[in-house]
Order: C-alpha cells, then sequence, then structure tokens
C-alpha cells in the first residue's frame, strides 16, 4: 500500500498508481461519511465487506457484458481498475420511494415506483451534489447527448441484473448511486464505463420480507449493526467463504 503512490483519497476509499500504464488500485477504507461529511465514524471491516461485495457485482457485471473498470480483487481491501476520466455525475436507479425522491414529491417511503426511474445529480461535495438535468449535463459540458443515452441504458440493465441477483438472495434493491467514466484505448476511441463501487454505501437494499434496512442508511439513520448488516448481505450473495466467515450454506452442503 505505501509502497504505491497516492493519486487521490476519497471518503470511503483511496486511489493508488496502479502496476501497468492506466491501471489504479483502490483500497476500500473503513471511514463511513454521511449528510456531506457532516457525520463520520470508522466502521471496523466495512471496506473489506465493500471490496468483496463490489467485486462480486462488478464481476458478474463483467459477465454479463456490462463494460466496468473492474479488473481483478488484489487482497482483502484492494481490487485492480482500470483509470478512467469519471464523468462528474452520480447516476441514480430507484424502483422504489425512498430518501429524497419520497421528500421531493411527498411520496410514502416504500411505496413501487411506477417505473424504475433515472436521475442526474452533479458531483460536487461543496455544493451538495446537487440534482440536474439533461439541460445542464450537456450545456456545461459534463456530459454529451450520446454519453447520456449510454450512461441510461447501463444503468437500467445493470438494475435488472442486480436487481435479480439481490431479489434471488432476498434483499430489495430499492435504489442506488454509479458513477460513470471514459476509457480510452490504443487508437483513442472512448467509451463510456461503469467505474467506483456497488456496495450496501451506494445501494438501498432492504429485507425482501421485513423490510429491514441493510445499507448504510443503518448509518445515517443511527440504527446501529451497520458492518452486520452488511456482512449479512455478502453472507446470503454467497460471498466472503473463505474470509472464515462462516456461511450455514458451506456446512449444509458438506
Ligand atoms: N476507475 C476509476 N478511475 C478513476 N477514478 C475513479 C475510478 N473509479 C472511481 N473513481 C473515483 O475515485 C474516488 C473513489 O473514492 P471515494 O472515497 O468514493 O471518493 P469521494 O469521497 O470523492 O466519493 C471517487 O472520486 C471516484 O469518482
Ligand atoms: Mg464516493
Amino acid at each position: 500500500m505505501s509502497r504505491r503512490k497516492k493519486l487521490y483519497e476519497g471518503k470511503a476509499k483511496i486511489l493508488y498508481e496502479g502496476p501497468e500504464p492506466g491501471t489504479l488500485v483502490q483500497y476500500f477504507k473503513d471511514d463511513a461519511t454521511a449528510f456531506n461529511n457532516q457525520k463520520h465514524a470508522i466502521l471496523e471491516g466495512k471496506g473489506v465487506l465493500n471490496n468483496r461485495i463490489s467485486e462480486f457485482i462488478m464481476e458478474h457485471l463483467n459477465r454479463m457484458s456490462v463494460p466496468t473498470h473492474f479488473i481483478r480483487r488484489l487482497n482483502m481491501r484492494e481490487q485492480l481498475i482500470r483509470e478512467v476520466e469519471i464523468i462528474p455525475l452520480e447516476v441514480v436507479v430507484r424502483n422504489v420511494a425512498a430518501g429524497s425522491i419520497a421528500k421531493r414529491f411527498g411520496l410514502e417511503e416504500g411505496e413501487a415506483l411506477p417505473r424504475s426511474i433515472v436521475e442526474f445529480y452533479y458531483k460536487s461535495d461543496e455544493l451538495g451534489d446537487p440534482m440536474v438535468a439533461e439541460e445542464h449535463i450537456t450545456a456545461f459540458n459534463w456530459a454529451t447527448t450520446q454519453e447520456i443515452d449510454d450512461m441510461i441504458a447501463m444503468a437500467l440493465r445493470v438494475n435488472d441484473i442486480v436487481s435479480g441477483l439481490f431479489a434471488g438472495a432476498g434483499i430489495r434493491l430499492v435504489d442506488f448511486k454509479l458513477e460513470f467514466g471514459r476509457l480510452y484505448d490504443q487508437n483513442d476511441m472512448v467509451r463510456v464505463v461503469l467505474a467506483d463501487e456497488i456496495s450496501p454505501d451506494s445501494c438501498r437494499l432492504w429485507d425482501l420480507e421485513s423490510n429491514e434496512v441493510m445499507d448504510k442508511d443503518r448509518f445515517r439513520r443511527d440504527l446501529g449493526g451497520v458492518t452486520e448488516a452488511y456482512a449479512e448481505v455478502a453472507r446470503r450473495l454467497g460471498i466472503m467463504k473463505e474470509a472464515g466467515q462462516g456461511n450455514g450454506m458451506d456446512e449444509a452442503a458438506s
């Protein structure tokens, strides 16, 4: 870790120079922040869980031909990724009303939306990530019309795939946030790929039956048991076996 050059330290992750040009190492910290950094805590083991959960989901997406920055996991807290030019937008997909959309439109938390909704927010901590329309995105040159269309199509495809993955684990994917980046190939051709992470930090995940919260809202709302909930998500997805976290299904199978 320290032998590598640190390029960026964010709220939940650190980016180091990768072993080859065009690669980076993404290190998952235990830091949790909410409400634009006003609330902060160290949740021991969170980074390890998010590294594994994000690896699992990104690999599944790669298998389903969704282009992502993910190459491979290196160790408990690090993964090798392709360096991209991050598009400064947070792309949010919502299936069920929760959080800001419930507040903004006076919807009941948990109400199913008439269809999946894709929203864009401008990535700026200083401004509190304001919601933006396509008009702002193209006028300020954050992304082209074609890139917006690509991001919407990929976000909806990711939603279908990841909703299915979680449903199979008895978890409802209420909403989630994606980041995309531009990947340049040898011929300087550019394409949009999925970047950053998909984890309980960036998703709202509710138990399918009890609606129990299994994501970062446990931290935001002081519900406690945050890392325990993340570990349960990992367990239900069938990961973290070799990490020594027993999975009841192992015993049943052996
Ligand atoms: N493949 C990538 N190439 C370059 N930057 C990336 C890539 N994937 C994610 N990032 C950026 O790395 C940072 C990850 O660290 P994080 O702690 O999430 O930062 P932040 O506090 O800015 O959200 C984010 O700024 C994200 O946009
Ligand atoms: Mg981030």
